[in-house]
Order: C-alpha cells, then sequence, then structure tokens
C-alpha cells in the first residue's frame, strides 16, 4: 500500500482551455481582432493553413461543453477571457454581449457545482494595441489593469481564482524571439522589454485586484527541469543557462523582486536596466503560483541556439509525445519541491498538465488513448509524491478538456481528454476521460 496521503480535502479536479484555441468565431458579436486571428491568417505560419476560425466553435456550444464538464465530474475548470470580446479596441468602449458570453459561462459551471478559474491574458492580444506597439510599449501595463479591472468589476462576485498572464515566458521568446507565435516578430533585443512589460502588467492588474477583488490571484508559469545531456562542463552551463532562461526569467522577480544576474549576462547589450521602482510593482504578494508542467529540458551547448547557446534534445530511448516532448513524471516532483524550496511556501496549482498523442478515430462512441491514461496517471503519482513532502497543492487542471487549435501547430495535436471532430464538432469522451472521471469520483 502506498504511505503517501492522499490529495488533500478541498483539492481541485480541473481542466484548461483557452480562448483562442476553442472559442471560434473570432469576430462575432462586435469583437475586436487578436494578433493570433492575424497571424493564423498569414500564409505559412500555422500547419495546414489551420486558423482559429472555428476551432471546436465553443463560442456556440458552450453549454453542451458545460454539460461534459458535469459529466466529467470536473470540480473547478480554467478557461481564458479573449480580451478583445470584452474590449474590441483594447481599451475603451466594453462591448456587452462580449462580456455576456463569459457571465453565462460563470453562471453555467456555478449552476453545475464546478468553480470558475479565470485566465485573463492568454496570448490573444488584441491587433488594435498591437499596432500600438503591443508589448514593447510600456503603456500595456495599464492597458492590461484597464482591463483586468473591467473583469473584476463584472466577474469577482463569482469567480473565486484569477490567473493574470498564461505562460508570459511563451509569448516573450516564441512571440518575440523565434516568431513561431504571433505577433511572429525576430528579435533579440526586444523580448527582455516585452517579458518586463508583462510583469509590470501582473503587478498592476494584482495592485487593480487589491482594490477591487474579494478573493484569490496568481499567474501559471510554464517550468521545467534542465539537465545537461552529458556529463560535459559545456553541457552542464548550457543547462544552468537555460535554467535561469526559462525557470527564473519570471520566478524570480515575481518573488524576490529582482532578475537573475545571468540574464544580463545571456542577453548581453540587450539587458536593459529596469527601474527598480517597476520591480516592486512586480512583486506584489502572490495568493498562488499556477505551474504548467510537460517535460524536462535535457539540454546540449550549442552555440547557434540563441540567447542562451542551449538546445533542448529529444533524449534517445525515453517516451515521447506527438510534441516530440520527453515524457518525465518525476519532473513534476521535482519542479515542485524546487519551487518550494527557493521561493517559500505558496499554494501551488498544476493549472496545465499534459500530453499530445496521436489518437485514433472514435470507433463507436470510443477513442482509446492508453499513452494519455498513462500519462495522466503518473503525473498525478508525481504530484501525490511532492505533497506528500510537504508541497501545498492545490489543484490539478488537465490540458485540456477539448482536442484543440494547438497554436503553430493547428489542428494536426490533439491534447484533448475530449476527441473534438473538427468537420462535424462531434465530441467522444477519450478512454482518458473515462479515466480521469473514475478518479475524480473516487477523490484522486
Ligand atoms: C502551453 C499553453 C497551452 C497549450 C499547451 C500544450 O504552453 O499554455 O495553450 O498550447 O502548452
Amino acid at each position: 500500500m502506498s504511505t503517501n496521503p492522499p490529495f488533500p480535502p478541498g483539492f481541485l479536479w480541473g481542466a484548461a482551455t483557452s480562448a483562442y484555441q476553442i472559442e471560434g468565431s473570432p469576430l462575432a458579436d462586435g469583437a475586436g481582432a487578436s494578433i493570433w486571428h492575424g497571424f493564423s491568417h498569414q500564409p505559412g505560419a500555422v500547419a495546414n493553413g489551420d486558423t482559429g476560425d472555428r476551432a471546436c466553435d465553443h463560442y456556440r456550444r458552450a453549454d453542451a461543453d458545460l454539460d461534459f464538464m458535469a459529466e466529467l465530474g470536473l470540480t473547478a475548470y480554467r478557461f481564458s477571457v479573449a480580451w478583445g470580446r470584452v474590449l474590441p479596441k483594447g481599451t475603451g468602449r466594453v462591448n456587452a454581449k462580449g462580456l455576456d458570453f463569459y457571465q453565462r459561462l460563470v453562471d453555467g459551471l456555478l449552476e453545475r457545482g464546478i468553480q470558475p478559474m479565470v485566465t485573463l491574458y492568454h496570448w490573444d492580444l488584441p491587433e488594435a494595441l498591437e499596432a500600438r506597439g503591443g508589448w514593447r510599449n510600456p503603456d500595456s501595463a495599464r492597458w492590461f489593469a484597464n482591463y483586468a479591472a473591467t473583469l473584476f468589476d463584472a466577474l469577482d462576485d463569482r469567480v473565486g481564482l484569477w490567473v493574470t498572464l498564461n505562460e508570459p515566458w511563451v509569448s516573450t521568446v516564441l512571440g518575440h524571439l523565434s516568431g513561431e507565435h504571433a505577433p511572429g516578430r525576430r528579435s533579440l533585443s526586444e523580448p527582455p522589454r516585452v517579458a518586463h512589460h508583462q510583469l509590470c502588467a501582473h503587478g498592476e492588474a494584482v495592485a487593480a485586484y487589491r482594490e477591487l477583488g474579494r478573493h484569490q490571484i496568481g499567474i501559471s508559469l510554464n517550468l521545467e527541469p534542465q539537465q545537461p545531456a552529458t556529463d560535459s562542463p559545456q553541457d552542464r552551463e548550457a543547462a544552468r543557462r537555460r535554467h535561469h532562461f526559462i525557470n527564473r526569467w519570471f520566478l524570480d522577480p515575481l518573488l524576490l523582486g529582482h532578475y537573475p544576474d545571468e540574464l544580463a549576462a545571456i542577453f548581453g547589450a540587450d539587458w536593459p536596466r529596469f527601474p527598480p521602482e517597476d520591480l516592486q510593482r512586480i512583486q506584489a504578494p502572490l495568493d498562488f503560483l499556477g505551474i504548467n508542467y510537460y517535460s524536462r529540458g535535457l539540454v546540449r551547448h550549442d552555440p547557434t541556439e540563441l540567447p542562451c547557446a542551449a538546445r533542448r534534445i529529444a533524449p534517445p530511448d525515453r517516451p515521447c509525445t506527438a510534441m516530440g516532448w520527453e515524457v518525465y513524471p518525476e519532473g513534476l516532483t521535482e519542479t515542485l519541491l524546487w519551487v518550494k524550496q527557493r521561493y517559500g511556501d505558496l499554494p501551488l496549482y498544476i493549472t496545465e498538465n499534459g500530453a499530445a498523442f496521436d489518437d485514433p478515430a472514435p470507433v463507436g462512441n470510443q477513442v482509446q488513448d492508453p499513452e494519455r491514461v498513462d500519462y495522466l496517471r503518473t503525473h498525478l503519482v508525481a504530484a501525490r509524491a511532492a505533497i506528500a513532502q510537504g508541497v501545498d497543492l492545490r489543484g490539478y487542471f488537465a490540458w485540456s478538456l477539448l482536442d484543440n487549435f494547438e497554436w503553430a501547430e493547428g489542428y494536426a495535436k490533439r491534447f484533448g481528454l475530449v476527441h473534438v471532430d473538427h468537420i462535424t464538432q462531434c465530441r467522444t469522451l477519450k478512454a482518458s476521460a473515462r479515466y480521469y472521471q473514475a478518479l475524480i469520483s473516487e477523490g484522486g
């Protein structure tokens, strides 16, 4: 028998999604276009020319999707708000119809006994704000805080958990350095400022929340342990640099009030001097930290891989997902313990964890996805191991409820517990959904 305690009482069993990935109808009811709308319509930007125009058609099928959540027995659901539905130009006039959609969604969750966790920004900046310089413009902090305040006013009476930003590392690095994500920029000098302005935006939104809100607010970061691919000093140094670049770039300023010195070394002359008062704003106390965990980084020294001369490689002889990401559940325990050790006892949520596999098509009313079942099981065991070692973990959100628009990969990569036929929009519960349902009903 396992000596680990069960999951703590009140532990949230959730699933996560984001607006642009599932909603479709991106311009409906007066919504303003987002950078992902513009980007996905550029030829060659997304695999197979896919766009989020239809996605999972969740904007029109939210009621049916709420019923799937209830059938699964979810006790929580993490979704994001499309900024441009609520404020079509990003600032200024509120679009009541856009806001209504989220009001109804929250009401529908509560009617089914499901707690909403609302992410304010999951990468879909209004195009009108990109035209004003997007996250490169220091005013973006104020734009975001005003948008956040609109939602706090409208929904905090019913929403207990707020996430300011989802994975600002990804929107900084893939959006402004490698150009694989919207807005598709390739620059070595922009990322430090883009990251900094997102952190300031987070800090200002938290400050606004302390005035307007009554519940809890945090941020979701992608974290992954970095390990050298070989024992060579170069690979070990590369793994160390990548660890600062990925795991500490955002956490250190948020929780310790300063950037790691190594970032100045990594970016060299492109690393600006940031005003100390900004760092104070960024360090506004959080109620919780959301951790998105998928894999580890196995790292090779590679001077061509900028900015940190470190490349993540796919390990030979280890199981990988359809994304080419190694299945490495022990890294989840390591990550949770590292956060506790370095930053102290902050309440934590796993706000994303999941895997893409090449699932077979539904047969009858079934989709067999044994690798995803195994992925969920082993990662939940890993989470429980961290709890047993004193980590204050309060919930788990599987990524994702539905097969959806996987950014630059389009619809080719399926992460859902629920299979979506992207032509008919027919939904089918996968074996992993059944597994999760049984686990939730037994309290984990
Ligand atoms: C995370 C994103 C999420 C999804 C998963 C697979 O980085 O937050 O939207 O794409 O990866």
